[in-house]
């Protein structure tokens, strides 16, 4: 049986907290954990699979025009070459778009450098990976028309994206405010640089179409999928149970998926195609560049009139996606003068997607480091700038907040930190040839929720199975899961076994938008709920009567094992849709950064110190994966304020540091011990298990407080990021 359950007003029970069991928000191990390390948990490229033929990519060496002749011949005369193919069914697509939603890229039409153009399919990958260097292409190229984000013209082939917020008279609130900051920030485009790069298996069976791929949402990537190669979504199954980390990047299907799918009908054997580091980079897609021009008008208080948030982002021509840069500016803090607005410009680099925390990680960065420069211009403490400017209600919708725990993380932040406010003059302090200085800023984060569903079923032997094709993408669900199916059912997490990234099961969240946990954990909740009323039922008492505890039903003074209750196994689905909540409450997810840092006076080289992240992000079903997740999103702050950032070559767009050896994430040595403290929180309007979103929150402002602490330490003010050492002399 399916119960529907829908969230469209705040869900009071407090379920989880009646059960007592105190499985939920242990800090429990990932069972998945020991098996990943080990490296006998099976990624999507390393299924062993018999008479598996290898392909590899072959991509545009040009930013625009057309391919006009793919000359195989040569090539297919290469030792063990069994295909070359450019087929249009090889189409790539916006990972935002699913099927039907955004524009497909023909294979031979050239939008962007590095858009795949065909696959060479071998006996073994090393000769197919010649063949494909060797593969000549002829193209037809039109002007590059390549768009600067900031020359003149550019404006002129802006659209507006999305509705602007206008309310009042920004431009009068500026003039008459006590102090005010008017000052453009910029961002280069991310890379996602997920661990695991991405591979698919296809295998055809004449109506079938299974493939191992690494993916984040599975049930919409079977709809992608099928739509591309013109089949029904139920001929295609896909397998995904591990995920070497996806930060968007696998949230939709990309090129060597499709490939493999067409390669795989075509040959009709096994097709193995994985990525190399630097395909991963050029082809997938990045998160935007961004300029944003940020107005904060201030009363002699500090207190907020006007608010203004510009962006200007882009993508490729046609795609449906704008990174929503000013999404926590529309109500984190108050001013009654409001102008927020993104427009699109659409150049010739690869597509612009979902990169964490799509919106907030670059919005908030720069608006948190705005806020510092309004701090400084009105002498206020910067925490206490933050705390007077927390508004009564969503500014331009009059939404009631849900739980908000912003206060709370900036004292608790402040602290745990030992912040002191009370000079924020720059170049205070030093310890021989480094500059040392403090900064701080808000954290700010949507909650979002997905549709999705799941089994859970309670065998005779005393065990359950937890079943969806929902994806651990490293995050932990298979970790919460278990203990939401455990706390409710009144079982030890080892007797429950999660089973994920199969479309077989029902239909989950997939990974995404930091909802996977708080959505098909509210599914695997909804169905242990109506697996305990039918234990109820069985032993004629109220479900609230009944207690589960340790595998044994107990109602009154009777106390029966599952083993004996049971006399068949019992099967649910639970199904989860956001009943349009988010309409009526302001849900999001808070916190506040502090950090140290250290500036060489000579170098120009910053060091992180310390840092603490204090987060309310709902109920944290696993106190261990949720610090673990706010760690993460703090050392990509660190990433995306001092190093990260995509460099294209302006002659033919083509991407320069397209490896981890040129693009420059944070490595252990440029991490230093992070705090994280998790504010108590239950959220109501969150979900049914009173959770909200913990994927995201952590990179949500973190390069700001970064940024600001650098210029505490030296007194450079760089509204360019990254801030790389150059920026500082
Ligand atoms: Mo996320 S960037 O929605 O995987």
């Amino acid at each position: 049986m399916t119960r529907l359950y829908t969230m469209d007003k705040p869900d009071e029970r407090n379920r989880l907290d009646a059960m007592a069991q105190g499985i939920i928000g242990r800090p429990l191990d990932r069972p998945d954990g020991s098996a990943k390390t080990a490296g006998v948990a099976p990624y999507a490229a390393e299924y062993v699979i018999p008479e598996c033929a290898e392909g590899v990519l072959v991509l545009a060496t040009i930013s625009r025009g057309e391919v006009v002749e793919i000359e195989s011949g040569p090539v297919l005369a290469m030792p063990g070459v069994l295909a070359v193919i450019a087929d249009p069914r090889m189409i790539t697509r916006s990972a935002q778009g699913g099927a039907g939603k955004s524009p497909v890229r023909e294979i031979h039409k050239v939008d962007y450098y590095g858009q795949p153009v065909a696959l060479v399919v071998a006996e073994t990958f090393e000769q197919a990976r010649d063949a494909a260097t060797r593969l000549r292409i002829a193209y037809r190229t039109d002007d590059p028309a390549k768009v600067p984000l900031d020359s003149e013209d550019s404006h002129a082939s802006h659209e507006s994206f999305g509705e602007p917020v206008q309310q009042g008279n920004l431009d009068a609130a500026m003039r008459d405010a006590a102090h005010a900051v008017d000052v453009t920030y910029t961002t280069e485009g991310h890379a996602s640089a997920a661990m695991e790069p991405h591979a698919s298996i296809a295998e055809w069976d004449g109506n079938t179409l299974t493939a191992h791929s690494s993916l984040q949402m599975l049930k919409y990537n079977q709809k992608e999928l099928a739509d591309a190669l013109g089949l029904q979504p139920e001929q295609v199954r896909l397998i995904s149970p591990y995920v070497g980390g996806g930060f968007g990047s696998k949230l939709g299907i990309s090129a060597e998926l499709t490939a493999a799918a067409v390669a795989a009908i075509e040959l009709g054997r096994p097709v193995r195609v994985v990525m190399s580091r630097q395909q991963v980079f050029q082809c997938v897609m990045r998160r935007s560049e961004t300029r944003q021009r940020i107005r904060l008008a201030a009363d002699a208080e500090g207190r907020l009139d006007g608010f203004g948030h510009e962006a200007w982002v882009s993508n490729l021509p046609g795609e449906k996606f704008a990174e929503p840069v000013t999404q926590a500016s529309e109500f984190l803090y108050r001013g009654a003068h409001r102008t927020l607005r993104i427009d699109l410009a659409r150049i010739h680099r690869m597509t612009a997607g979902s990169v964490r925390a799509p919106g907030e990680a670059v919005g908030m960065q720069c608006l948190e480091a705005a806020m510092d420069e309004l701090a400084l211009a009105s002498g206020i403490d910067p925490v206490e700038l933050r705390l007077r400017n927390i508004p009564e209600q969503h500014p331009s919708e009059g939404l009631p907040y849900s739980s908000r725990r912003l206060a709370e993380c900036l004292k608790v932040g402040a602290e745990r930190f030992g912040w002191d406010g009370s000079d924020r003059r720059p170049l205070q302090r030093r310890e021989s040839e480094w500059w040392i200085g403090t900064g701080m800023a808000s954290a700010s984060r949507v909650h979002n929720l997905n549709e999705a569903q799941a089994r859970v079923t309670l065998s005779t032997d005393g065990t359950a199975v937890v079943e969806s094709d929902m994806t651990d993408i490293g995050t932990g669900t298979y970790a919460i899961l278990g203990q939401i199916a455990g706390e409710m059912l009144g079982l030890p997490p080892e007797k429950i076994l999660v089973q994920l990234g199969d479309t077989r099961f029902p239909p989950g969240s997939g990974s995404g938008g930091s909802w996977g946990a708080a959505s098909t954990g509210s599914a695997v909740m909804v169905a242990c709920e109506a697996i305990r009323e039918q234990l109820a039922q069985q032993l004629g008492v109220e479900e609230s009567d009944l207690t589960l505890k340790d595998g044994e039903a107990i109602a009154g003074n009777r106390r029966i094992p599952f083993t004996e209750l049971l006399k068949t196994d019992l099967a649910e689905t639970g199904h989860f849709k956001n009943g349009g909540i988010d309409e009526k409450f302001a849900i999001a997810m808070y916190g506040a950064f502090f950090v140290e840092v250290g500036v060489n006076a000579y170098t120009g080289e910053t060091r992180v110190r310390r840092m603490t992240g204090a987060f309310g992000l709902g109920r944290a079903l696993n106190a261990k994966t949720a610090t673990s997740q706010c760690l993460g999103g703090m050392v990509w702050g660190i990433g995306s304020a001092l190093t990260e950032e995509l460099v294209f070559d302006p002659r033919d767009g083509h991407l320069v540091n397209h490896d981890l050896a040129e693009y420059h994430v944070p490595v252990n040595a440029d991490v230093p011990a992070l705090d994280v403290v998790l504010v108590d929180e239950r959220d109501s309007a969150g979900s049914p298990l009173q959770a909200k979103g913990v994927g995201e929150l952590g990179i949500c402002g973190a390069a700001g407080a970064i940024a600001n602490a650098i210029h505490h330490a030296c007194g450079v003010r760089v509204r360019s990021f990254p801030i790389t050492p150059d920026k500082l002399l």
